[in-house]
């Protein structure tokens, strides 16, 4: 069941008081950007990598506007992007570029890293996410170049690479009308003229608003790229539709 900051509603005040403390810690130390080369990551102890996790866990919510976009859960339809890649990946013969926004756990990026023809870069809002995505590359032996960008979209576009990508994925990132206009921006830097994006989203996201139909409608009045959708899956059993 997906949640999203309603800590006001769920908590009462002083929960919420405390979470707006614990707010302002997180905001002085994670607003930044900027990017890593995979081969540069450092080896944490694992006493680190526990404590960066539990910063974000003491909130009770999914995310927090602006400070912790959720990064740290595997959301479901990075789930169906994954199968939906499996069934398009021989399609690409060639090398091919690959970016994943607000990648998370980024399992979809993973899955086409599998791959050395796809040279694949991670994005996440925050440092932590992409630190702990990259560990899992590193993990897996699959350490190709990749470069780690962290930090908002509308920062980003001036070190993200201009044109450059054949593939731009992204899941669960079309919950918050707000953050459209950063984030189509950047899709327009980032992808090649012929490139496609794969965005996989809920049909609606309940308490903010955004969803697919409203995507579709924003893009549709840029007139930068053309959508089409290309599977719908009803995930019924739990009242909601996930879009690929
Ligand atoms: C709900 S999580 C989804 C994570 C992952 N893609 C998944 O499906 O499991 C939303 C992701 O969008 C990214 N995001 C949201 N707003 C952002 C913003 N303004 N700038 C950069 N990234 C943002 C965060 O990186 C966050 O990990």
């Amino acid at each position: 069941m997906f949640k999203f900051n309603f800590n006001v509603e769920e908590n009462g005040i002083n929960e919420n008081l405390n979470v707006k403390e614990k707010q302002d810690d997180l905001s002085t130390l994670t607003q930044e950007f900027g990017y890593f080369h995979i081969d540069d990551l450092q080896n944490e102890s694992k006493e680190d990598e526990e404590k960066s996790r539990q910063k974000f866990e003491l909130y009770k919510s999914d995310l927090i506007p602006n400070i912790y976009e959720g990064g740290f859960k595997t959301w479901e339809c990075s789930h169906d992007l994954v199968n939906y890649l499996k069934s398009i990946i021989e399609n690409y013969q060639n090398i091919t570029t690959v970016i994943e926004l607000g990648c998370g756990s980024g399992l979809p990026g993973l899955e086409l890293n599998k791959s050395q023809q796809f040279h694949v870069d991670f994005q996440d809002f925050n440092r932590e996410v992409v630190e702990q995505t990259g560990k899992q590359l590193k993990k897996e032996k699959r350490m190709y170049n990749n470069r780690m960008f962290f930090g908002d979209w509308s920062d980003l576009i001036n070190i993200i690479p201009s044109h450059y990508y054949d593939i731009i994925l992204t899941s669960e990132t079309i919950y918050n009308i707000s953050n459209y206009g950063k984030l189509v921006q950047l899709f327009d830097h980032a992808l090649k003229p012929q490139g496609v994006i794969y965005l996989a989203a809920k049909v609606y996201y309940f308490g903010v608003q955004g969803g697919v139909r409203q995507f579709e409608e924003f893009i549709s009045k840029t007139g930068l790229f053309n959508t089409r959708v290309i599977q719908i899956i009803d995930a019924s059993k739990e009242k909601k539709q996930n879009v690929c």
